[in-house]
């Protein structure tokens, strides 16, 4: 930008120095002091001569063989002639000028003044004048006319198609340059305000160009970051929003069922359809199952609210987890007792103190053996329950024979209300929230779950506690 008008600001100035210099070797003195000026040249030591012998005596000027001579010597000197005017008479004409309009030679006095460069017949020539006075005081003038150097006749002659090339380029620099600047500044700028306008009106999806790696790029690439954090935020919230339709869906679904079958039973009783005693027990006992069903479910619910509120209160202590799953699973073959439920305990040689909250651990282990009570599909059910220890965490294993879960659900099924089998109003259908529940329990105490599965060949869910340290239930609690 500041580079080419400097350029053209120094060729322009070139040429018009060089328009009143009239040669190009003149210039080269405005750079130097006077001393170092180029020596007088011949032709001006012959001007300077002449001055002189026309002050001394004008009239050897009259004389033809003296201007002859002096004609000669200026011939000699370069693409110079002489002309002598008596009045208004030529009295001499160089050769050379034979045919030339001498009415065109400036007049005589300070007014007919030369301009350094004149056209006579069709040629640039520089014209230099020397004014006097004949001894018969009529008024008489010296013209030296010199061919004027080729490339300043070029200019000359060519100043008009130069300077409206120069305007051209001038020009043209000037839209180049605004088309670059534009390029590279205003078409980025445009780019940004449309991608905001689009963002304002909801459109995230059309990615932003990021064209350059300057400030402008810079600013490009963040708009696009921040595109993508706000285009997933607003895909989370849609798929969070789905998930609670789907979940009041569910939920009245899954509440619906057991309430119809209890209405369906208590009406049964009071038409008097269950006329035995027998009848009236299972009818009853259908009730009790069905409304406890209910209960569980609506706890569940609760239980998991709470927890995504962080409302749920965890009392810590420490427990001997291993003495703790030799309960769980005593207790649990004591429910199971009527069930084909074979139970395995592992407990292999440890440390397993940990501190945890007794309650939300014992929902933790529920919710993945009811799974596995479940969701088995074979006559004989197996549950093997292994607990081994780690350097800093125990790992509890429990598997069973089930179906298993293809690999594409393992990762989901700890999603809340993620459930596997998506048939609603199943015998097995819960509301997807047990393991979520899990999972959130195991992370308040610093462990993960995760699950392992071969299609057709059972499941293992597992799960790390962190063994208690010094000061651990202290800090747990606090
Ligand atoms: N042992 C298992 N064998 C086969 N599939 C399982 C097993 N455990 C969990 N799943 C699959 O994982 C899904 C999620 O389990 P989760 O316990 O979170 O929900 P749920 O059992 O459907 O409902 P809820 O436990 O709330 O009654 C289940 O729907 C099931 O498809
Ligand atoms: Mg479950």
């Amino acid at each position: 930008m500041i580079l080419v008008p400097v350029l053209f600001a120094v060729i322009t100035a070139l040429l018009v120095a060089l328009l009143f210099k009239g040669d190009i070797k003149e210039l080269l003195n405005i750079y130097l002091p006077p001393e170092h000026h180029y020596q007088i040249s011949g032709k001006d030591r012959l001007y300077i001569q002449l001055q002189k012998n026309i002050l001394k005596n004008p009239g050897l000027f009259l004389n033809e063989s003296y201007i002859k001579q002096i004609d000669h010597r200026l011939n000699s000197t370069g693409d110079t002639e002489l002309v002598v005017r008596k009045g208004q008479k030529v009295i001499y004409l160089s050769p050379e000028l034979k045919g030339m309009d001498t009415g065109e030679l400036p007049a005589f006095g300070l007014y007919g003044d030369v301009d350094p460069f004149e056209k006579l017949n069709n040629q640039f020539v520089s014209i230099k004048k020397l004014d006097f006075y004949f001894p018969d005081d009529s008024e008489g003038s010296l013209f030296i006319i010199t061919n004027a150097n080729s490339f300043a006749k070029f200019v000359r002659s060519s100043f008009p198609i130069l300077f409206i090339g120069l305007i051209i380029i001038l020009i043209l620099t000037n839209g180049l340059l605004t088309y670059f600047v534009s390029k590279s500044i205003i078409r980025p700028i445009r780019d940004l305000q449309k991608a905001a306008k689009r963002m304002k009106e909801g459109d995230l999806s059309i990615p932003i160009k990021v064209r350059s790696k300057d400030e402008l790029g810079q600013l490009a690439q963040g708009f696009e970051e921040m595109r993508i954090r706000l285009n997933d935020s607003i895909e989370k919230q849609i798929a969070y929003e789905e998930n609670r339709k789907e979940l009041i869906a569910n939920i009245s679904h899954d509440l619906k069922t057991p309430i119809t079958t209890i209405k369906g039973y208590v009406e049964g009783i009071r038409d008097g359809v269950a006329n035995s005693p027998e009848k009236m027990d299972r009818y009853i006992q259908t009730i009790f199952t069905k409304a406890r069903d209910l209960d569980r479910m609506i706890d569940e619910l609760f239980l998991y609210s709470k927890l995504d509120l962080q409302r749920l209160p965890f009392l810590f202590e420490k427990i001997n987890f291993d003495h703790y799953l030799e309960d769980y699973v005593e207790e649990l073959r004591f429910d199971v007792a009527e069930k084909q439920v074979e139970i395995q305990l592992i407990i292999e040689k440890g440390d397993y103190l940990i501190v945890g909250d007794r309650e939300h651990l014992k929902r933790v282990i529920t919710n993945i053996v009811d799974n596995s009570l479940k969701y088995i599909d074979k006559e004989h059910k197996k549950l093997s329950f292994h607990l081994s220890s780690l350097p800093t965490h125990l790992l509890f294993k429990l598997s069973d024979n089930g179906p298993g879960i293809s690999s594409e659900n393992l990762k989901l099924i700890f999603d809340r209300f993620y459930r596997a089998d998506q048939a609603r109003g199943t015998e097995k259908g819960g509301s997807g929230l047990g393991l979520s529940i899990a999972k959130r329990i195991i992370e308040e105490h610093h462990g993960s779950i995760w699950a392992e599965s071969e299609s057709g060949m059972g499941t293992t869910i597992l799960f790390t506690l962190k063994k208690a340290g010094e000061q651990s239930e202290k800090n747990l609690n606090n």
